[in-house]
């Protein structure tokens, strides 16, 4: 017989309702968490202790390159799933940034590894319901979004072992409702087996001019010719690391957005989940 709706979820000793939304409709599970142990594909992995049916836990991975609007995208699917959203990219943007602040050589890898490992980081939202990203207390959320801030992550992120100590912190995000994942490796190395893999693209001209007019907007002095150089550099490192390269898993839905409004794009994700049975 399978697990009952609302049966209980015991985690770190406290006991937890879990409900979970999956195709087949509601269901719940009993097992104990054993903290950390989420395997790669999100899946909580359940101890020996009786556990017959493991919950799982439903992920969408939304890759793409810079400025093909990840951001945007996966915060208004999670906000029509309900589920909760991993920023992977700021995860490397703080790695950088609490680099820069913290003194430490721009060149030392394991240095900054220790930096992912240790570095006290809060996501949450102000008053006003906008994204608030707090590092060691300091409030960070613009600091991190600095095109400068996005080069430093782009560099970091290139480091195996800065890789490595981040993969923990993300695999602690696949949590019940379910997770909207954005990044460049959640498909292909982070969550292989999402339930829906997204890569999200649109043309090098779009991207830096989606981005010349975020920065306007924000009252950020742009040129249009840098940004273009500056997307161009990002892609070439992203895509040509030896390690969790950028690039389409291979069961991934492409969806080009070029020449589309954000509303088209996020229609053409939600109708992929919908067709997969993950939300109505
Ligand atoms: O998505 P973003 O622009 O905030 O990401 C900043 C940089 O971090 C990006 O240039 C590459 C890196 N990154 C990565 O290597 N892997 C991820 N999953 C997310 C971001």
């Amino acid at each position: 017989m399978g697990p009952s709706l609302g049966t209980r979820l015991e985690r770190d000793k406290e006991t937890v309702h879990v409900l979970c939304s999956r195709t087949s409709g509601h269901f719940g599970g009993s097992f104990t968490y054993v903290p950390g142990a989420l395997d790669r594909s999100g899946l909580i992995v359940p101890n020996a202790a009786g556990v017959t049916s493991p919950l799982h836990v439903p992920i969408v991975a939304i890759d793409g390159p810079s400025g093909s609007g990840k951001g945007t995208i996966s915060r208004a699917v999670a906000r029509h799933a309900g589920w909760h959203l991993l920023d992977s990219g700021a995860l490397y943007r703080l790695v950088a940034l609490a680099g820069a602040r913290s003194g430490i050589a721009p060149d030392d890898m394991d240095g900054h590894a220790d930096l992912a490992r240790r570095m006290d980081v809060q996501f949450g939202s102000d008053a006003a319901g906008a994204e608030a990203i707090r590092l060691d207390h300091d409030d960070v959320t613009a600091a991190i979004r600095t095109e400068e801030a996005g080069q430093g992550a782009s560099r970091v992120a290139a480091w195996p072992a800065v890789r490595a100590a981040l993969m923990e912190r993300q695999h602690a995000f696949a949590q019940a409702p379910g997770l909207v994942a954005d990044g460049r490796d959640m498909g292909t190395i982070v969550f292989p087996s999402a339930d829906l893999k997204v890569f999200l693209t649109a043309s090098a001209e779009e991207r830096a001019l989606r981005r010349y007019k975020q920065l306007k907007e924000k009252g950020s002095g742009a040129n249009l010719a840098a940004l273009s150089r500056e997307i161009a550099e990002r892609d070439r490192r992203d895509s040509t690391r030896a390690v969790a390269p950028l690039k389409p898993a291979s069961d991934a839905r492409i969806v080009d957005s070029t020449g589309l409004s954000v509303a088209q794009v996020v229609e053409a994700v939600l109708s992929l989940g919908r067709s997969q049975g993950l939300w109505a």
